[in-house]
């Protein structure tokens, strides 16, 4: 049985075209994951399923009523993006061909999931003190540029990619995420000051909420005029198309999640606008970096299938030419298993 399983595990192979479809899933749950996580803060659901893994004593699934149902279903997606963050990091070994930069990516989300779940338990056993979900919420977002980047990857052949887009644009794209950056950090302080930082009863950071929103704010401008600058750097260096559309497609979504910021800032921050600004910013962060990656190009997954097989025929040739040089001591069957072992 132990043999069965050790040959059909060596045997099994993931298709570049099904990697990517399970990245793809992987960042999306991770994503999802950061509103879900967002909902529980907002609605005070923490406590809903007092118990683990029982919701309630005795009672696996919540019941009918809404913390439970909130704190449950949040449950559900921590699990599944827990199980998909294993099984991609499990299939990447497997991927064919093999791909050492994404195992490296897939290992890197393992070690954020890692990450989460012990500094997880130090937030609760810091009574959900606001430096703790500030940097709960901010390894999240890391993790997702991970998972975005894998993403990416795995769409693409591994050669070493070309510049699109000029110099400056590259630069400007850096400056937009370092801005953006800031921006969600001091998001997170805003957060920490106000009245959804996680529990009623954790202290406060010291910041007065009007102050720490205002510094907020200004970095927001910061980043729509920078972004303004780059749009009309990429219509004069004639950026491609979908480079342009994608920047913006961000100026749009950082005006958007601006008015949201401003309407729940003036509206004594009701939690579901605020859960709307929550997702705007996941949706803000991966359109930055999504842009940020198309300003390089690699191969297609097709050129990738392409070179494979024509490194398969130069080893290939290489064994088979060595195989006849030295026929009287080389079996057939050897030369096959080099070809194999090689090919990985
Ligand atoms: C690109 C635009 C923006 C982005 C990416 C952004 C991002 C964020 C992030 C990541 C948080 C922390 C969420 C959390 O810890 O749960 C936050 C909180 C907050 N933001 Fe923004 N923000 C933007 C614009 C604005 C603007 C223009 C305002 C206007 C004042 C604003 C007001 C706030 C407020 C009041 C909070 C605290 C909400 C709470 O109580 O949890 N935001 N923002």
């Amino acid at each position: 049985m132990t043999k069965e399983w050790i040959s059909w595990l060596k045997n099994w192979k993931i298709s570049p075209e099904a990697f990517r479809r399970l990245s793809f899933a992987t960042l999306v749950i991770l994503a999802i994951i950061i509103v879900s996580g967002g909902a529980v803060r907002l609605t005070q659901s923490g406590l809903g399923c007092p118990t683990w893994p029982d919701c309630t004593a005795n009672h696996l699934v919540a019941a009918d009523s809404f913390h439970p149902m909130v704190e449950f279903a949040n449950r559900l997606i921590t699990i599944g993006a827990s199980a998909i963050v294993i099984i991609s990091a499990l299939a990447a070994f497997f991927r064919k061909p093999f791909r050492k930069d994404i195992v490296w990516l897939a290992m890197g989300l393992v070690g954020g999931l890692i990450a989460e779940i012990i500094l997880g338990g130090l937030t609760v056993l810091a009574k959900l003190a606001p430096p703790y979900v500030m940097a709960h919420f901010i390894l999240a977002i890391l993790i997702v540029w991970n998972a975005i980047v894998l993403y990416a990857h795995s769409a693409t052949d591994d050669r070493v990619p070309t510049r699109r887009v000029s110099k400056e644009t590259v630069i400007w794209g850096r400056l937009v995420l370092l801005v953006l950056g800031a921006v969600i950090f001091v998001g997170t302080a805003v957060t920490g000051s106000g009245p959804h930082s996680g529990s009623p009863i954790a202290q406060r950071l010291p910041f007065k909420l009007r102050d720490v929103a205002q510094l907020h704010a200004d970095i927001v401008w910061l980043l729509i005029g920078l972004t303004l600058v780059g749009l009309l750097l990429l219509k004069q260096s004639g950026a491609p198309e979908d480079v342009q559309k994608a920047g913006r497609f961000l100026l749009v979504i950082e005006a958007l999640q601006g008015a949201i910021g401003y309407t729940q800032y003036f509206t004594n921050l009701p939690a579901l606008l605020v859960g709307f600004h929550i997702a705007g910013a996941t949706v803000v962060w991966m359109t930055a970096l999504w842009l940020n990656l198309l300003f390089f190009e690699r191969g297609t997954l097709e050129d990738e299938a392409a070179r494979n097989q024509d490194d398969s025929k130069v080893i290939f040739e290489i064994s088979h030419d060595k195989a006849l040089s030295e026929q009287p001591k080389v079996p057939a069957s050897s030369t096959q298993h080099s070809f194999f072992y090689k090919r990985w």
